[in-house]
């Protein structure tokens, strides 16, 4: 079966003749517990995933990018020292972006040809743009001899979304494709930006981690989070913190307290809570997955993520509370929506030997409900971005 790292080789020699200098590999993440907390200062716990986008890249003598997607018609080619906020928009903004950031941070950046291809399932919230600027990171780095840090890397990319491409999203998923490893969870700490490879292996205790892709239509994703973020700014700023990272779970109610009355002091509480307790539940789920207890301890958790995210953050749909319900009453450990919201994914950690019946209950609610089928794949914990 060709996949995108052979179907990149291919479609380089016929865009632009020859082979490239090399392939380079970022993986797509699944974010197993730690929503909204990213660009709060707190903790997250994503993996890294099977799938990503590969990308086939050689450096030009001239100072041009010329970038090409198998998904995509036509080649677009850009003159590198034109590559602004506001002179590039589109798919190509994602790598254009990331040559825009790496020269702000002061890099000789080469001109490039690059084909990039990819196989994370569009608009799922797993990270298809992440992984597709950090594919392209990792091959400039190589290419231009620069030795960039795994953080330092992040960092462009996160730039090149923030600031380039204009989506004000946190940094987890740069991270954890940068970070990823095979077998393990990738525990950030978005303040102090430490990284640490959490043992997480469901399949070696009997278990499955099932992503189902509700393709529920994602609908004012990017003013719900902008708003979602204001509201946390709003709220570390009444209680006079940097961020929410440091109201603790037991300074919480004292902290709730002092959030203003009427309708916008309660729409504050119930957003500080969610952040609070979701910091709480990821160091929880850390500390079990460290101690290397039995990964079933952390259902309880991610379940409990996900009322907090429909209840007090408000960022879930019906297709993805259905979806979670029906997991759950088929004998889930534990079910919740992974990603930024309003739609993309929802994960169940289950026994192996349940997932036929789990599939079959969520397949069943749907129908019910009128929902289009959704689809699923397993989860495994893979590899950070790398040569190949
Ligand atoms: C999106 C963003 C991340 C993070 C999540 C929510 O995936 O890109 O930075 O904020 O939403 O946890």
């Amino acid at each position: 079966m060709t996949g995108p790292a052979e179907r990149v080789e291919t479609e380089f020699a016929e865009t632009f003749g020859g082979k490239p200098e090399g392939r380079w590999w970022a993986p797509g993440r699944v974010n197993l517990i730690g929503e909204h907390t990213d660009y709060n200062d707190g903790f997250v716990l994503p993996l890294a995933l099977e799938q990503g986008v590969a990308a086939a890249a050689r450096p030009v003598d001239r100072p041009v990018l010329r970038v090409r997607s198998v998904q995509q018609e036509g080649t677009v080619e850009l003159a590198l020292a034109e590559i602004a906020p506001d002179t590039v928009s589109g798919w190509s903004a994602y790598v254009a972006g990331v040559a825009w950031a790496l020269r702000e941070a002061g890099h000789d950046v080469p001109g490039l040809e690059v084909v990039v291809d990819g196989d994370i399932p569009a608009g799922a919230g797993l990270s298809s743009s992440a992984a597709l600027e950090c594919a392209v990171a990792v091959a400039w780095n190589d290419l231009a001899g620069l030795d960039l840090s795994r953080d330092d890397l992040a960092a462009a990319a996160q730039r090149a979304e923030n600031d380039v491409v204009g989506a004000p999203t946190g940094g987890m998923d740069q991270m954890a494709s940068l970070h990823g490893r095979s077998g393990h969870a990738v525990f950030l700490d978005m303040r102090s930006l430490r990284a640490e490879q959490v043992p997480f292996d469901p399949p070696a205790a009997g278990l499955t981690l099932l992503v189902i892709d509700t393709r529920a239509p994602h609908a004012h994703v990017d003013g719900e989070y902008a708003e979602r973020r204001r509201s946390c700014t709003q709220a570390a700023e009444i209680l006079g913190v940097p961020a929410l990272r440091d109201v603790s779970l037991d300074g919480l109610d004292d902290a709730l307290a002092r959030l203003g009355d009427g309708a916008e002091g309660d729409l504050l509480r119930m957003r500080v809570r969610h952040v609070v307790t979701e910091n709480a539940r990821v160091l929880d789920v850390v500390g079990a997955l460290r101690s290397g207890d039995d990964p079933r301890v952390i259902g309880p958790a991610l379940t409990a993520s996900h009322a907090s995210m429909r209840d007090d953050f408000e960022i879930t749909v019906p297709e993805v509370d259905t979806a979670v319900a029906a997991a759950l009453e088929a004998g889930a450990h534990g079910a919740r929506m992974t990603g930024g919201g309003f739609g993309g994914c929802v994960l169940a950690l289950v026994e192996a030997d349940a997932v036929e019946a789990v599939l079959r209950a969520v397949e069943a609610a749907y129908e019910k409900a009128g929902f289009r089928a959704p689809s699923t794949f397993v989860a495994t914990a893979s590899d950070g971005a790398r040569k190949l």
